[in-house]
């Protein structure tokens, strides 16, 4: 099949064949950042502007690496310098990066819904880099891409999302692209941290841990985001850890070839122990490696749909 899609903005617009293209294209991409020279053609006189209104350690550098990659020209703009500190809108300033010859923008949003506004006005293909508590369709990928490089498959495994799931656009995306590659999926956590969509999206709830991770082959921990707790979600972050936090007893319940999987940033000691995280087997710094033949993918498909870059 061929990719047809200016933008990528989400996995709940994408089909499980579009996905799966985006997975077996990151393969070849992998190859490519395994050589003596990790450089393509691929975006050649293609100018990407990284436009992040939200802090980023991984997702913007991945980002950036897989563009320069791709050999395409790379402009980070950056928000404490920019002109919206002087009240200048989203789409101003979307506008003027697209003016000066922008033919990707690569969006990072506290509000959902952002890249969606940004292609609906802007004629620049449009990458969702995380929209709000909505979605991170690159951090899904990048997951789906991981655990089928691991697992050999997705389809029938046991897979449980653990922690926040009302605020986690990371657990949105995945749970979408999950579900379409035909994962069992689990989520958990405090009923308080349950959203009410997760009723229709095809999904086990569990409230216990334990429970929740019996035969599991994939554990994704999320991280706990302090910055959108505008409320008392739980009594303690103490309270929490204890019940909702991976620890290696807990882990013992899971299938003995369970991988365990985290976005980042970790919040150490509060979802997951040190010494997993830490483990020889780790997948975490994995799934970030991946994350840069993913996103090369993402840029590599959206230019070959031929419109605009
Ligand atoms: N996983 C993730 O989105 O990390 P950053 O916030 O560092 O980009």
């Amino acid at each position: 099949m061929t990719f047809q899609r200016k933008h990528i903005l989400g996995l709940e617009e994408l089909t499980a064949e579009e996905i799966t293209l985006v997975l077996d294209t990151a393969e070849s991409m992998k190859e490519v950042s395994e050589r003596d020279v990790k450089k393509v053609p691929a975006l050649r006189g293609v100018t990407v502007c990284n436009l992040f209104y939200e802090p980023s350690t991984r997702t913007r550098s991945s980002f950036e690496i897989a563009e320069k990659r791709l050999s395409a020209d790379v402009l980070n703009f950056t928000l404490s310098h920019s002109s919206v500190t002087k009240g200048e809108t989203l789409l101003d300033t979307a506008r003027n990066l697209e003016a000066m010859g922008a033919g990707v923008i690569v969006i990072r949003h506290p509000m959902s819904g952002a890249p969606w506004l940004l292609a609906k006005e802007l004629d620049s293909s449009i990458i969702n880099a995380g929209d709000g508590s909505h979605e991170h369709p690159s951090q899904a990928l990048l997951d789906l891409f991981t655990i089928r490089e691991i697992k050999g498959r997705i389809k029938g495994l046991k897979v449980v999302i653990v922690g926040d799931i009302l605020h986690s656009r990371v657990a949105r995306s995945n749970i979408w692209g999950l579900v379409k590659l035909g994962a069992e999926v689990r989520v958990v956590g405090p009923p308080t941290l349950i959203p009410k969509y997760i009723e229709n999206a095809k999904v086990r709830t569990f409230y216990n841990l334990d429970d929740a991770i019996e035969g599991a082959d994939v554990i994704i921990m999320l991280r706990i985001q302090m910055e959108r707790q505008e409320s008392a979600y739980f009594p303690s972050l103490r309270e929490y850890s204890r019940f909702y936090g991976l620890t290696r007893e807990k882990l013992k319940r899971a299938s003995e070839d369970v991988t365990v999987m985290h976005p980042g940033p970790i919040n150490r000691g509060i979802e997951l122990s040190s010494d997993i995280a830490d483990d020889a087997g780790s997948v975490i710094l994995a799934q970030v490696s991946n994350g840069i033949a993913v996103r090369m993918a993402m840029f590599y498909l959206v230019a070959s749909a031929g419109r605009n870059v």
